[in-house]
């Protein structure tokens, strides 16, 4: 196996110094490497795949449609990237590795800003964060509380391939810029595993909900 002889090799280059170390270490990590290739090791593997949101703003809310600023965290496990030794992690642009397909069912065509670093430790997990804009327009009113759901899942994997899972149970606010007229007053998450009729196959989905609320204005309704 690929991961047995790279152990081997890796420790070797340890004794030099420094930068030279990594150099070393990614020339040879993505020597036969190639990024097409799902991370699975056997002909049924299942890749467990882990999601998150942090929402940074609204750009705009209709009542209907709502658009955001968001960053996606993905998380799985590579087994190519696997080595002894420092550095513990390196960093690589997610265009050289392989990423799952995950995307938001409501809107595919979503824009990114920039493609960002995944960050890479040395058992094998990799991590990348991708600032968005994500655009929905199923918002439903009750009584004065508008509901705006997002629904992510990969767009060609099956739940037997990839198993996607939240990495958290709610939608993380805490670098959230407040909006002048909308409050987040809850969010959930919730993972979904939908079957179909036809297949043995599962479909999972994380499905996040924002809850917003008008502010209130003016100075009579103050304390
Ligand atoms: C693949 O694995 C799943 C469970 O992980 C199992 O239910 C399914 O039957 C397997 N398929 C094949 C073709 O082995
Ligand atoms: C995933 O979401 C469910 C439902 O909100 C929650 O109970 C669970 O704790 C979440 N998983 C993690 C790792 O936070």
């Amino acid at each position: 196996m690929k991961t047995h002889s790279l152990l081997t090799v890796v420790l070797i280059p340890c004794v030099v110094q420094g930068v030279l170390i990594e150099d070393w270490l990614i020339t040879t990590l993505l020597q036969d490497y190639n990024n097409l290739a799902y991370p699975g090791t056997t002909d049924n593997e299942t890749v467990v795949v882990k999601h998150d949101m942090t929402l940074i703003r609204i750009v705009e809310f209709d009542g209907t449609k709502l658009t955001i600023d968001a960053w996606l965290g993905t998380e799985w496990r590579d087994p190519r990237f696997l080595w002894e030794s420092s550095p513990t992690n390196i960093r690589l642009p997610i265009s050289q590795i392989w990423t799952p397909d995950i995307v938001l069912y409501d809107n595919p065509d979503t824009r990114t800003r920039f493609e960002p670093n995944a960050v890479i430790d040395k058992s094998g997990i990799v991590y990348f964060s991708q600032p968005i804009r994500l655009e929905v327009d199923n918002c439903r009113q009750s009584n004065d509380v508008f509901k705006c759901t997002l629904k992510f899942g990969s767009w060609t994997f099956d739940g037997f391939k990839i198993d996607l899972q939240n990495r958290s149970h709610v939608i993380d606010l805490s670098n959230f810029q407040q909006h002048n007229s909308y409050d987040i007053i809850d969010t959930s998450v919730v993972r979904n595993v939908l079957y179909y009729a036809c297949c043995a196959e599962s479909y999972p989905d994380i499905t996040y909900s924002v809850y917003l609320k008008q502010r209130k204005t003016g100075w009579f309704y103050r304390l």
